[in-house]
């Protein structure tokens, strides 16, 4: 996501970044030594748009000084409850389940795992190599699930789900299936597997007589998104994803970093102010891509409704994270300065997280779009239709901006 920016009149040439969230401010306030912070706030991205996404939204965003992480989410999980108890009469009384990133995309391929209902993946690399299959062979990790009760599905019906794998917005090559009967198994790779073969990758997904077992490979965790796809397909078309139905958990352990293929660097996958784990601070320079964040997330059937993090309060730490980045000394003061000079003057350990407001209406609503809680939301191209915005500006207000329009190039 970019910031938006807002030409200054009376700052000739300079430019305001409206706030993706106000991250900074929080953590300023916290260096200030007001310990607790709350507040209902407008935040405005520049990202494109889903269904849950609008570029102008409401977060329900805290923060609190001297707290570890595990403060924070039990905190925050009794406002939860609170939450589902007041408004949906919806009881939770266990605590709710905490699952590592790396658990939530082996079993569910999703770091937004919708736990409705179970079909969770087995890694079947280890079985389904090594039998001359070469799609299986080639390939970095083999995943698959049982569909309940799916053992009927007509070859039309696998047809149709093997096409939505394929679709662009999936991008499987093809989509493997064991049909789990009771008087044996078959399936669509009989050719190279005997029937004890076929039924361990089948049981391994905990399949039963009267399922159907679907698998997918790849790279790993492109295969496992597939696989994510098409779980809440299935899921669908069963009836699985029950509005009325709440299923919230804490997935945590993020990863610090995450790399880009395309231009080849690491990106903070929550934000670059995360602190990364103690114990995995030894690899940031030589291995960034194995240190986890102190970084949580609240998600509810299967969308993030809020995440958070500790964060980092020292300077020295700070610098080496904007350097595993990518950020000269220069670039990370110009941009960062305020608060990193902040932390000099002693900063509290502190953290805190954001809910969705939107969201967590929608979630609440039973609707799958954010647009159905917004009076006057933007459509998918960014546009207020009612306003009819963004548009075109007098010359005379451009003048006054000293901005000077060019036309758009053909592949801008
Ligand atoms: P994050 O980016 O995860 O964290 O956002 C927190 C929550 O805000 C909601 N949200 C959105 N809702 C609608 N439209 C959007 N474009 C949009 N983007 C985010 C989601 C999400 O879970 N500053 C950190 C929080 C923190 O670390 O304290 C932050 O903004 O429900």
């Amino acid at each position: 996501a970019r910031d938006f920016v807002v030409p200054s009149r009376m700052n000739p040439n300079q430019f305001y970044a409206l706030p993706q969230s106000p991250q900074t401010l929080k953590q300023l306030l916290m260096v200030a030594g007001y310990d607790r912070y709350f507040q209902i706030v407008r935040c405005f991205r520049d990202e494109d748009l889903r269904a849950d996404r609008q570029p102008e939204f409401t977060q329900i965003d805290c923060e609190m000084a001297f707290v570890e992480q595990e403060d924070i989410l039990e905190v925050f999980e009794r406002w939860a409850k609170h939450m589902f108890r007041t408004v949906m009469d919806v009881e939770f009384t266990e605590p709710l389940r905490r699952m590592p990133w790396i658990e939530a995309m082996e079993k569910y391929g999703s770091d937004k795992p919708d736990l409705r209902f179970g079909m969770e993946f087995a890694d079947l690399t280890d079985l389904a190599q090594g039998h001359g299959f070469s799609v299986f062979d080639d390939a970095e990790y083999v995943t698959g699930f049982a569909a309940p009760g799916c053992a009927a599905y007509t070859r039309k019906q696998i047809d149709a789900l093997t096409e939505f794998v394929k679709r662009p917005q999936v991008g499987a090559k093809g989509l493997v299936w064991i049909r789990m009967e009771e008087g044996g198994v078959k399936s669509s790779v009989d050719k190279f597997y005997t029937p004890e073969e076929v039924r361990a990758m089948a049981e391994r997904c905990g399949a039963k007589a009267g399922d159907m077992v679907f698998i997918l490979c790849g790279k790993k965790f492109k295969a496992l998104t597939q696989l994510c796809a098409l779980r809440l397909e299935v899921a669908q078309q069963l009836g699985l994803r029950d509005p009325k139905k709440f299923a919230p958990l804490w997935v945590v352990d993020f990863p610090m970093f995450e790399w880009d293929d395309e231009t080849q660097r690491f990106y903070a996958m929550h934000h670059p102010f995360t602190s990364p784990k103690p114990e995995d601070i030894q690899y940031l320079e030589s291995d960034p891509g194995r240190v986890r964040a102190n970084a949580y997330d609240f998600v509810c059937n299967g969308t993030e409704i809020g995440g958070g993090s500790i964060r980092i309060h020292d300077a020295k730490l700070q610098a080496t994270i904007f350097k595993c980045l990518g950020f000269t000394p220069e670039k990370a003061q110009e941009q960062f300065g305020f608060l990193m000079n902040a932390f000099k003057f002693g900063a509290p350990p502190h953290g805190g997280l954001a809910f969705g407001f939107d969201r967590l209406c929608s979630l609440f609503g039973g609707s799958e779009s954010i647009r159905d809680y917004i009076a006057f939301p933007k459509n998918n191209a960014g546009r207020d239709v009612m306003l009819d915005a963004p548009s075109q500006i007098d010359p005379a207000q451009l003048d006054e901006l000293f901005l000077e329009l060019r036309p758009v190039k053909e592949n801008e």
